[in-house]
């Protein structure tokens, strides 16, 4: 199989190309094309002729998004877009990473695919957007929605708290906001066995287990040995552009019911991560 893997340079992109093993993988990043560019991403496509596109490149800046309206829009739905007609005229396969905040966060218990979205933030709007989009060019698509994503290369939450550790003595962080902090390793696998089926359609690709920002911190510091005091505050105290939900845990229920769900328990995951 050969695997186009857009991206390359972000934290997923950069992950999944390195787990490939028996494959043939191409990494391509902005350097390499602008997806918001058709023609270029039609030609390029076409000599590449992958059997799969794995799209992981996006605009992810969630509070950026709230200023860079038509940014966020254009890269998310309109890359997706060129991304998506591109593979339907080499009839390639192609996956679509969401997120999370495509949910309001007004649900009491885990989010399964089945649930309707009704996102808060610009980020979340043009990510639905994508989906539906390549939904409709594309009937060989996987969209899979992750979550609070950290990984080896490029920024993450992560490496954030244990940056701002050795800046500060004390590191206020939210409280009410619950998800699930998702592994890029956890993550690739999952897409890397997805794209070997037919089993096309949406799915829940994020680690097992749910925390707030500032557990997840308590943890990150508690696994690291690091005594930095860390404060509870709420998400109006910090006050940050764009909204996000309060509750964006997700179940994945389409891999249960199909290929299985090997995702770890966040917390098992976490220790990994750090280990390395
Ligand atoms: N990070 C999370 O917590 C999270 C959570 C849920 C879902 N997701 C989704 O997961 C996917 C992967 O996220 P990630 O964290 O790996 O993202 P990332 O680290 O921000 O990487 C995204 C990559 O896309 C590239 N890119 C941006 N605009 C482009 C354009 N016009 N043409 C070509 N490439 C472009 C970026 O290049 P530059 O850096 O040069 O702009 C960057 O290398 C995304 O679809 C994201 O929406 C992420």
């Amino acid at each position: 199989m050969k695997i186009l893997v857009t991206g390359s340079k972000g934290q997923l992109g950069y992950e999944i190309i390195n787990m490939v093993e028996d494959d043939e993988v191409v990494g391509i990043d902005k350097d390499d094309l602008d997806i918001t560019d058709i023609n270029k991403t039609y030609e390029l496509i076409k000599e590449i002729k992958p059997d799969v596109v794995i799209h992981c490149a996006a605009y992810t800046n969630v509070d950026g998004a709230e200023r860079d309206i038509d940014m966020a829009y254009k890269v998310n739905v309109i890359g997706a877009q060129n991304i998506a007609s591109a593979c339907l005229n080499v009839n390639s396969k192609m996956v679509y990473v969401s997120t999370d905040f495509v949910f309001d966060g007004t649900k009491n218990e885990p989010y399964i695919e089945f649930d309707i979205p009704n996102p808060l933030s610009v980020y979340g709007k043009s990510k639905l957007a994508g989906e539906l989009i390549v939904k409709d060019i594309l009937s060989k698509h996987f969209i899979v929605r992750t979550a609070w994503l950290y990984g080896k290369n490029g920024n993450n939450f992560v490496k954030t708290m244990l940056k701002l550790s050795k800046e500060k003595d004390v590191i206020k962080v939210v409280n009410d906001q619950w998800g699930t902090p998702t592994s890029t390793v956890d993550l690739s696998r999952a897409i890397l066995d997805l794209i070997k089926t037919d089993a096309y359609g949406t799915y829940h690709g994020s680690n097992k287990g749910q925390t707030t920002w500032y557990e997840f911190t308590k943890k990150i510091f508690e696994i690291s040995g690091i005594n930095t005091r860390i404060e509870p505050i709420s998400t109006e105290e910090l006050g940050r552009p764009a909204a996000r939900p309060k509750y964006s845990v997700m179940r994945n229920y389409m891999l249960e019911l199909t290929i299985g769900d090997n995702f770890r328990d966040w917390e098992e995951s976490l220790r990994d991560y750090l280990k390395a």
